[in-house]
């Protein structure tokens, strides 16, 4: 009888071990523990054995069916604790236990994005002459982005298919708001707001309703730079920009003026940088050795008027530049739209 005893033990773990639903489980223990199971028919023989077999039977066969109890609960837990859908089936492969054999994985490190970091650096060399940060809004009113600039209400960029306008639009609609075309406005603020001597520069983003190429772009970054004092003339503008550029690109860099107009400067200049081929001519510059910056001039009696300025005591002169274009000459990117595009593999170089 032990040896059926023992066989059954066997039998019953091994059936428990296999079983995969509750289900299963239950009938495997209706089988080998239930009242009409393999175990109560050796219980019920064991009348049949002699008195001193009786009790070491009865106690292996007590012992049996509590192993087998235990084995069941076991089973059923794990039963219990498998994954039922398809997600929960792939979340238990993930998190198969890590080999930690394997080499490590390096973390990500974030950092300022490329345009960010040459904004810091521009802000910084600045602060260095002397000048301190003006900030403006990118939701800006017509007459701070044109009118007060001196631009007629005729003038091409105030096209409704140049501008963003948000509310309003019409030649004469000084409320208008729009979303501003340049950094030029923060020089309003600031003067309406404040006497001269000013030595401001203003970093912001500026917004035009341009094609999209490998120059242009709907949004950019502009430092709009603004002098204002007794005796400034256009050879301080110079010699501003000239040891901008100098100290952003190295000293052998050269500045160029070239007679432009603006309405809110008189004179007026665009000013390039020496591309960083030196001047040899390369890809990014198209081979002319230079890059535009921006615009800058001496800035117009018309606006010192419009903002309570006596142009016969302040002279002072303005500049703006594009922060694309000093990052493009700085890093040799040939595309301003990786700017904006999130590309990692672009970001990361820098
Ligand atoms: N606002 C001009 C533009 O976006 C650039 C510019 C030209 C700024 C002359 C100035 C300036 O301050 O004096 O094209």
């Amino acid at each position: 009888m032990l040896d059926r005893l023992n066989r059954l033990e066997k039998e019953a773990l091994s059936a428990l071990g296999k079983a995969s639903s509750q289900a299963d489980l239950d009938n495997i223990r209706a089988k080998y523990l239930g009242r009409k199971g393999e175990l109560a028919d050796i219980m019920k023989s064991l009348g049949s054995l002699s008195p001193e077999k009786r009790p070491s039977v009865g106690s292996e066969a007590n012992r049996i069916k509590q192993t087998l109890e235990k084995a069941y609960k076991k089973r059923l837990e794990y039963i219990k604790n498998q994954p039922k859908t398809a997600e929960q089936k792939e979340t238990r492969k993930r998190i198969k236990p890590t080999d930690i054999t394997l080499p490590g994985r390096k973390p990500f490190v974030g950092r300022r994005h490329v345009l960010r970091a040459m904004l810091d650096e521009i802000v910084e060399i600045f602060h260095g002459m002397g000048f301190s940060v003006a900030q403006g809004p990118d939701v800006d009113t017509a007459y701070n982005n044109f009118d007060a600039l001196n631009t007629p209400p005729n003038h091409p960029s105030r096209d409704i298919g140049d501008t963003f306008y948000i509310a309003g639009f019409g030649p004469d609609d000084t409320d208008a708001l729009l979303l501003r075309t340049h950094t030029s406005p923060v020089q309003i603020r600031v003067m309406k707001s404040q006497e001269p001597p000013v030595r401001i520069i203003a970093p912001g983003r500026c917004y035009r309703k341009d094609t999209i190429d490998a120059t242009h772009y709907i949004s950019f970054w502009q430092v709009e730079g603004l002098y204002v004092d007794h005796d400034v003339t256009i050879a301080d503008l110079k010699g501003v920009l000239t040891a901008f550029a100098k100290e952003l690109l190295g000293s052998e860099t050269e500045i160029r003026f070239r007679p432009h107009f603006f309405p809110f400067t008189e004179p007026s200049v665009e000013y390039d940088f020496t591309c960083i081929c030196g001047g040899k001519g390369c890809r990014i510059c198209k081979g002319t050795g230079w890059i535009e910056i921006s615009g800058a001039g001496m800035v117009d009696p018309e606006v010192f008027r419009e903002v309570g300025y006596d142009p016969d005591i302040w002279r002072g002169y303005a500049f703006g530049m594009g922060v694309e274009r000093i990052a493009m000459i700085r890093h040799g990117i040939d595309d301003i739209r990786h700017f904006y595009t999130n590309d990692l593999r672009f970001l990361e170089q820098f």
